[in-house]
């Protein structure tokens, strides 16, 4: 299908728009206001999430068995109890150069909608790499810098993680190096260039520089990548070098705990706004971190009952692990280097297509939103990204940002239902998570501008022909 253009993409004519009223759009904090713990939302869940299994034994993995891949600070934090988890000064420190971020009420998003809906949205764009990103790779690079590491290797989709985490080195005085996934890095050479600016060396995954690499080359001289053969590549390399870790942007406990500052952060700014609490909260998922980072802290006060909202996950229908997936262990990486872990999968094998939100092209989902979404506190949607691009044109028209291609899906779920609440007359708080900005992501735009964006049809055939790769202990699992 091609992409129609203008479906609500114009404010022209709106009379509104010209109305002399004054109003707040920007709820801000002060920097003193910034969280100093993260939450850890575990102990409040009805049940714990599954373990992650070691691939050999099957048993639980241990401290010694991530102890390769990641300092001990962060595999304590990766199994913690405690609710609340003290931030580090010398990561606060540095989480001032951007937070407190702003909450913004979208006006004039609502007028050309003309929805009674009230839409807030908490904007992580304003950080150094442009996206919520840096929340998590920062902390990151500190523990690892605090434990003597030289380097961190990782994996990168839309270049945004990578960019993170190559800023977060140079503050800690790490080396950084990235296995950028193929259909990314040649979309969109400038993250590569200001990964490059920040220090970071970067490859086209997958590369010839690694074993799984080089296998998955020798299958597809073009291949496209994956975000699950990148980490493969990032993995390989951190395990063969006794100073060197990986980092993740997302899925692992730690990262999601980390992002937690944005859902603290909101509420306080939801009150300033004289809201209650949302009635809906929606945000993308690629593998979780920025969804969980804004949603948990919503979540435990609707574990406590002082707040009741929906909470809904936005994944692109190309690929839907949620809507779609099966609920089983499988590898967090195609070449099988990771423990197993018990999550919604299309299987490690699977390769979705090439599609603009390169962050949201991964096979898994957080085992601990897999978790929250098997107990029923959340609830899932996919949407294709043509739908995606024509809410992102709407909002960059009348809201003035435009949307890295992930929030794209957020912002589109959040007008259907401003939609909705229209044909109902319903004056519902919707807050959605604008987890990044767009600048260097305006191929995806110009595809769409230029209508030869497509939607894929993803056949049952070829997600039933992925999950034959799930390993066979999840199948009982
Ligand atoms: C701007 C942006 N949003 C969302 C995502 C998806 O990741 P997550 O689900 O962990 O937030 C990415 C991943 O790269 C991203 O760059």
């Amino acid at each position: 299908m091609v992409g129609s253009a203008r479906k609500f993409g114009t404010t022209k004519g709106n009379p509104v728009a010209l109305d002399d009223t004054v109003r707040q759009h920007k709820f801000v904090l002060d920097e003193s206001q910034i969280p100093t713990t993260w939450y850890n939302v575990i102990p409040d869940l009805p049940s714990p999430p599954p373990p992650p299994l070691h691939p050999g034994t099957l048993e639980p993995v241990g401290p010694d068995d991530l102890a390769p891949l990641f300092p001990m600070d962060l595999i304590l934090q990766e199994v913690s109890a405690d609710r609340y988890i003290d931030i580090p000064g010398g990561v606060l420190d540095a989480y001032r150069h951007w937070r407190p971020s702003p909450l913004f009420r979208a006006h004039r998003l609502e007028q050309a909608l003309g929805t009674p809906a009230r839409i807030y949205y908490k904007y992580e764009g304003v950080s150094p790499a442009g996206s919520h990103k840096p929340n998590t790779a920062v902390p990151q690079a500190y523990y690892n810098a605090k434990a003597g590491v030289t380097k961190l290797t990782t994996e990168t989709g839309a270049g945004q993680w990578g960019t993170a985490l190559a800023y977060a080195c140079s503050l800690y005085g790490l080396e950084c190096e990235v296995w950028q996934v193929g259909a990314s890095y040649d979309q969109k050479p400038y993250r590569r260039i200001m990964m490059e600016v920040f220090g970071g060396t970067v490859h086209r995954s997958p590369s010839p520089e690694t074993a799984s690499g080089r296998a998955a080359l020798a299958q597809n001289a073009d291949h496209p990548g994956s975000l699950g053969i990148a980490i493969s590549e990032a993995v390989e390399v951190a395990a063969a070098h006794p100073e060197y870790r990986y980092a993740l942007g997302s899925v692992l406990n730690h990262v999601l705990l980390h992002q937690t500052v944005i859902g603290e952060e909101a509420i306080l700014q939801l009150r300033m706004a004289g809201e209650g609490g949302p009635d809906l909260l929606v945000g993308c998922t690629g593998g979780g971190s920025n969804f969980g980072g804004l949603s948990f802290p919503f979540l435990r006060e609707k574990l406590a009952g002082t707040m009741n909202p929906v909470i809904r996950a936005v994944e692109p229908a190309s690929c839907p692990s949620l809507t779609r997936g099966l609920y089983a262990y499988d590898f967090g990486d195609t070449a099988g280097l990771t423990p197993l872990v018990k999550m919604h999968t299309l299987g490690h094998d699977f390769i979705p297509d090439p599609i603009h939100a390169g962050g949201l092209r991964y096979h898994g989902m957080a085992p601990l939103i897999s978790h929250i979404y098997e107990l029923g506190l959340m609830e899932a949607i996919a949407i294709p990204q043509i739908e995606c691009f024509n809410a992102a044109i709407l909002f960059a028209r009348s809201e003035g940002i435009v949307p890295a291609p992930e929030p794209t899906h957020a912002i589109a779920a959040a007008i259907r239902e401003a939609l909705a609440c229209k044909e109902a007359g319903e004056e519902k708080v919707i807050l959605t998570a604008l987890c990044g900005h767009g600048h260097l992501d305006l191929a995806a735009y110009d595809s769409f501008l230029s209508g030869s964006m497509r939607d894929e049809d993803v056949t049952d055939e070829r997600f039933a022909a992925a999950l034959d790769t799930v390993p066979a202990v999840s199948k009982v699992g």
